[in-house]
């Protein structure tokens, strides 16, 4: 896609320092965008940017073509009639002149390849729907017909570029249709601002300028409220999914917290009655006093220690244990890197706990090295 519009880090504030936007980038390709976002969000500044009227404090817009702009607000300034607004006054003297034997070559100058203007014109005017002559005065014109003849205008000279800021806002069903019409048959990049959902039917794509930067969707607006609509729906599982979680989450505390109460008081008392070794009692006893939040099992705490112990001293490390208490003993001596020197009678224990020299002390033969039981 090539891209025609090209708006790069754009920044713009109001002479009394206001920003409206800021490090704006967002490029329009061809066919038509419609640029939506709140008021205020800055849409009708992004347009007089991209059409010159208004300049960037940095940043650069880049326009690749003649660029036609409808503003929100019309004015029509000194035109006079019809065929000023419609910017053919010169064209249409000149074939006048040419009509009554002038053939001077300033006269084709103003005529260029024009020579079906007034055609082009009228054909404008009445696909518009606007029942008025090339030389009726424009002050005339109701405020809907003043927004067709500007938009007839911007038709006739066929600019690659054309922007048009809420080009419905003033026209009535007939004229709202007869736009939507010339709108849908025109073959140029077109950028429209518009909260118009039948005008936004139309496009191709959907520009969301929120917060100072702009999202682009494929598609039109049904399009992009189903894909916003998918968004919602996914977000709000995702919520009580993560409800779910935080709620599983305080139970699996609540019952840690217990348990651990629980075994904190047997191991007091089995330290107190000196049969839980020493290296187990002394982590249980530090465990207890980190035991808020999460609980993290008895041995995890030890072996999990920061920084982790490079040798750990086990004697008969199972026996006070619960089955399951082995289990965590044996998970978290398989995920401990360092060195182990484990006293026990447990051999289903110490074949889990990756046991890698096996050795015997014998009273009388005293230590030596043996294959694993
Ligand atoms: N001429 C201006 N001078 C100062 N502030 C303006 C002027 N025009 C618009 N603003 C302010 O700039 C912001 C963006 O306006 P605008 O581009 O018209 O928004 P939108 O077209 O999205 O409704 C708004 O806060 C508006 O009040
Ligand atoms: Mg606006």
């Amino acid at each position: 896609m090539t891209a025609a519009i090209v708006c790069s880090d754009l920044s713009f504030s109001w002479p009394d320092g206001t920003p409206v936007l800021s490090g704006l980038t967002a490029s329009f390709g061809p066919g038509r965008t419609g640029l939506i976002g709140v008021n205020g969000s800055g849409k009708s500044t992004l347009l007089r940017l991209i059409a010159g009227e208004l300049h960037p404090g940095s940043g650069q817009v880049q326009a690749d073509g003649d660029v036609g702009y409808l503003p929100q607000a019309i004015t029509l300034g000194a035109h006079r009639t019809v065929s000023d607004l419609l910017g053919i006054i010169a064209a249409r003297a000149a074939l006048h002149a040419i009509e009554a034997g002038q053939v001077g070559e300033e006269v084709f100058a103003a005529i260029g390849d024009d020579w079906d203007v007034e055609e082009r014109a009228r054909a404008w005017l009445d696909r518009l729907g606007l029942d008025v002559t090339l030389d009726d005065r424009v002050e005339q014109l109701s405020g809907g017909e003043t927004v067709l003849a500007a938009l007839a205008a911007l038709f006739l000279r066929r600019p690659g570029i054309l922007l048009l800021d809420e080009p419905t806002n003033n026209l009535d069903l007939d004229g709202r249709e007869r736009l939507y019409d010339a709108v849908a048959s025109w073959t140029g990049v077109m950028v429209i601002v518009s909260h118009d959902r039948e005008l936004l039917g139309l496009v191709d794509q959907i520009a969301d300028l929120s917060a100072g930067s702009i999202r682009m969707y494929g598609g039109n607006l049904a399009a992009y409220e189903e894909l916003l609509a998918a968004e919602q729906a996914a977000a709000e599982r995702a919520v009580s999914v993560a409800e779910a979680d935080v709620r599983r989450e305080r139970r699996d505390v609540a019952e840690a917290q217990t348990k651990q109460a629980r075994r904190d008081r047997q191991g007091r008392k089995l330290a107190e009655s000196g049969s839980l070794p020493r290296i187990v009692a002394h982590a249980r006893k530090r465990h207890a006093q980190e035991s808020a939040g999460r609980s993290r099992e008895l041995h995890a705490a030890l072996l999990l220690a920061q920084p982790a112990p490079q040798l750990l001293l086990l004697d008969e490390p199972t026996n006070n244990l619960d089955m399951a208490s082995v289990r965590q003993l044996s998970q978290a001596l398989e995920g401990y890197r360092g060195a182990i020197i484990v006293a026990s009678h447990d051999l289903p224990f110490l074949r889990s706990a990756g046991i890698t020299r096996w050795l015997r002390l014998d009273r009388h033969a005293g230590l030596t090295a043996i294959e694993p039981p």
